[in-house]
């Protein structure tokens, strides 16, 4: 018994901002950003919540998988910027779909939690606990961003995909999930705060802050060496795969795991240009774009392989 997936949704953002729109607000220019990155553009939220987001690509996903939200057993949700401390976004989404049937929480694995939340649906499904589970990545990281802060401000943009995973005796081959905590200051976010009665602390602006050298190095080094475990553990050929579907931080990065892994870039689709790095959401955004285009057959070998704060990255291999 595995999991497959049945249908996928997304949600982008009205607003979208160019990067000679950033180049007005801070020193940077379109030859800078699109060079280094890959980005041209990205959606930002106006006036679309993260819970907003999230239900629009959960109803699209319910759409195409054809299910009634009833049926859904378990909502887990990979955000790190939800609306709320609590309840969870998992919860927002659950009552406003009417999954009255479903449990529901969230997975804080930043940039990778489509992808660890994913897995952890399959592990819940694998185990005949759940049969038909809802998994979206959203990100709002604009209302995170120093906007003032052209290293990190250029980089980022809003959005939401979601994917329903359902029991089938085939769909997702191998997984893996990986964490390193010791290096968790090289992408972080303070949580605002208050302060409280004794310590009358004054109140912290939660700002990104990323040191992109050492994400990028360790990008570089983690995405081949898991997708080349969950090749090798499942006995899968890397030129069986048809897909790649990384997460879409930085052209230059996917490029490096195309060259350490062999193969040609146009088994790496990319959107970064249209859309920036949506963190949690830039995985299931793409397959969405994938799967609605035709892009995808009963019986393709995919890899979905994630990165980002924590630090946490891991892979997973699927048939569609
Ligand atoms: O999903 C989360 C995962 N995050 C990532 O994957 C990000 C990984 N890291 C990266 O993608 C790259 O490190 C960046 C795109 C963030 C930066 O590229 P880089 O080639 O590592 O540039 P850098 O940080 O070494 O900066 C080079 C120069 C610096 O100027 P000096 O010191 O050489 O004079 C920066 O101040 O570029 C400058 N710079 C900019 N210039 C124009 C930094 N940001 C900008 C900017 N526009 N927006």
């Amino acid at each position: 018994m595995t999991s497959r997936i049945i249908g996928t949704g997304s949600y982008m953002p009205a607003q979208i901002v160019t990067n000679d729109d950033l180049a007005k607000v801070v020193d940077t220019s379109d030859e800078w950003i699109a060079g280094r990155t890959g980005i041209r553009q990205r959606r930002i939220a106006v006036g679309e919540s993260a819970c907003g987001m999230a239900t629009e690509a959960a109803r699209r996903a319910l759409e195409s998988a054809g299910i009634d939200p009833e049926e859904l057993d378990l909502i887990l949700v990979g955000t790190t910027s939800a609306d709320h401390c609590f309840p969870s976004a998992a919860c927002e989404v659950q009552g406003e779909i009417g999954a009255v049937n479903a449990s529901a929480f969230d997975v804080s694995a930043a940039c990778s939690g489509f992808l660890f939340a994913m897995n952890t649906m399959q592990a819940f499904i694998q185990s005949g606990m759940y049969r038909t589970g809802l998994v979206i990545g959203v990100d709002c990281l604009s209302k995170l961003i120093d906007w003032k802060d052209r290293g990190t401000c250029v980089l980022f943009g809003d959005g939401a995909g979601a994917a329903v995973l359902q029991a089938s005796d085939t769909g997702i081959c191998h997984t893996m999930m990986r964490s390193d905590g010791t290096k968790w200051r090289v992408l972080s976010c303070v949580s605002r705060t208050n302060g409280n009665l004794l310590n009358r602390k004054t109140p912290e602006l939660g700002y990104l802050y990323m040191d992109g050298q050492e994400v990028f190095k360790f990008a570089v080094k983690r995405v081949p060496e898991c997708i080349d475990q969950v090749l090798k553990e499942s006995g899968t050929a890397v030129e069986e795969v048809k897909y790649f579907v990384l997460h879409q931080a930085n052209y230059r990065i996917i490029e490096s795991v195309a060259k350490r892994l062999k193969q040609p870039m146009d088994k790496f689709p990319m959107n970064m240009e249209r859309y920036g790095n949506t963190s949690a959401a830039t995985i299931p955004v793409l397959l969405d774009e994938l799967n609605r285009s035709g892009k995808l057959n009963f019986g393709d070998k995919i890899v979905l392989s994630g990165f980002g704060a924590g630090l946490t990255w891991g892979a997973t291999l699927l048939e569609w």
